[in-house]
């Protein structure tokens, strides 16, 4: 198929213009990635957050958190003053829940959708958190790693995490290669060595890269996870800029949050940083932004940082109630939207990637 001359110039002479019309960094910083979109699932029922594989065949999302893996504690001493992390040793694995989604029959049920998700160039991320009861019938929970066997509680739950969910070896969850581990719902006054398990993971890691992650709430440094993400070992960081939090958006008012969101960039350079956003007003969580307000208030700040990832959304399930996602994504990408998008024939014959022209909105 031939393109008549003048058309190309025309092209040619648009993309110029709508280059020159930007930021002089803006072209260059329309890479891949700069923009993207993770969604939290697996702690609601499935009538109303839907199957894996609806959510990665939405076409809204580029990373998905499975939540949660529950670890408890051990604790050797009477008092509760000494912790491990439970792992296997007794005689008990961390529990994966996933609410109602599959029950007993998680491995043939969700294989085949994690397979979907990953040939769709959707990453899987397995969130692990503490199991609930054990923080609430424990009142001490400092930690310290095992003294009773030759490696580390952290060791063990980062082998037991690369055994069972990372490397394709039969696990709870199928024959399934999971893209990487999170770290989340480690709130209410943990402060437990997750630096020590995110070494143990880089530690074992072997030729495939395992993605780390991890959700912190808003106010900088987090005192949980504070640590373990001042390691630089964490890809993505999805701060919760929601709940009841001194730097969520109020009032119309997204100066706080701003102001910390500012903090989070500069003090985890080498994490990309995602805006962790609730998805429904009505979901009873303070900090919720409306699609235009987040659209014309905070994401033109936001993705000017050099290390912006994009944006977290909680949950899959409230996104589907409110249509958030769908209001917001075309403003997610890094300051700038494609010019050829739609337009593969154009692409192809000049060699243009999608990501290849872009200009500034
Ligand atoms: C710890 O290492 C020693 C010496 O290498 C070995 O004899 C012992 O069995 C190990 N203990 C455990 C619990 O693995
Ligand atoms: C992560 O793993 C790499 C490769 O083994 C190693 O060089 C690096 O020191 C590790 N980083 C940390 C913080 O443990
Ligand atoms: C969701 O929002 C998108 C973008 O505004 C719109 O095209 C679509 O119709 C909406 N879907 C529903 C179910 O409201």
């Amino acid at each position: 198929m031939a393109f008549p001359k003048p058309e190309l110039i025309a092209f040619l002479l648009f993309a110029v213009v709508a280059l020159s019309f930007t930021a002089p960094s803006g072209a260059a910083d329309c890479g891949t990635g700069a923009g993207e979109i993770s969604v939290y699932w697996g702690q609601k029922s499935e009538s109303v957050e839907g199957t894996l594989e609806s959510l990665c065949s939405s076409g809204n999302y580029n990373i998905v958190i499975l939540q949660s893996l529950l670890t408890s504690y051990v604790c050797t001493y009477e008092l509760e003053l000494y912790c491990n992390i439970l792992v296997y040793d007794d005689g008990r694995v961390p529990a994966i829940n996933l609410a109602d989604h599959c029950g007993t029959s998680c491995p043939a049920k969700l294989q085949p959708q994690i397979e979907y998700c990953q040939q769709n160039n959707i990453k899987v991320l397995l969130s692990i958190g503490q199991d609930v009861t054990a923080l609430k019938t424990k009142s001490h929970r400092h930690y310290s790693s095992s003294s009773s066997s030759n490696s580390t509680a952290a060791e063990k739950l980062a082998s037991y995490l690369l055994e069972n969910y990372l490397s394709g070896n039969p696990g709870p969850l199928g024959s399934v290669a999971l893209d990487g581990i999170n770290l989340a719902d480690v709130a209410d006054g943990e402060n437990l060595k997750w630096d020590e398990v995110v070494k143990a993971i880089n530690a074992s890691t072997t030729a495939r890269k395992i993605y780390l992650g991890a959700g912190p709430e808003c106010v900088y440094p987090d005192y949980n996870l504070g640590k373990a993400i001042s390691t630089g070992l964490f890809d993505y960081i999805w701060v919760e800029f929601f709940y009841q939090n001194p730097c969520i958006y109020a009032n119309g008012d997204a100066s706080n949050l701003l102001k910390e969101w500012n903090k989070w960039s500069a003090g985890v350079p080498g994490s990309k940083i995602f805006l962790g956003l609730v998805a429904d007003g009505d979901a009873g969580i303070a900090g919720y932004i409306p699609p235009e307000d987040l659209i014309s208030k905070v994401l033109p700040t936001v993705r000017q940082s050099s290390n912006y990832g994009g944006v977290a959304i909680w949950d899959r399930a409230l996104d589907i109630a409110n249509n958030y996602t769908a209001q917001i994504k075309i403003d997610v990408p890094k300051g700038c939207i494609c010019v050829c998008n739609g337009d593969d024939a154009w692409n192809r014959l000049y060699g243009l990637g999608s990501a290849s022209l872009r200009m500034s909105v």
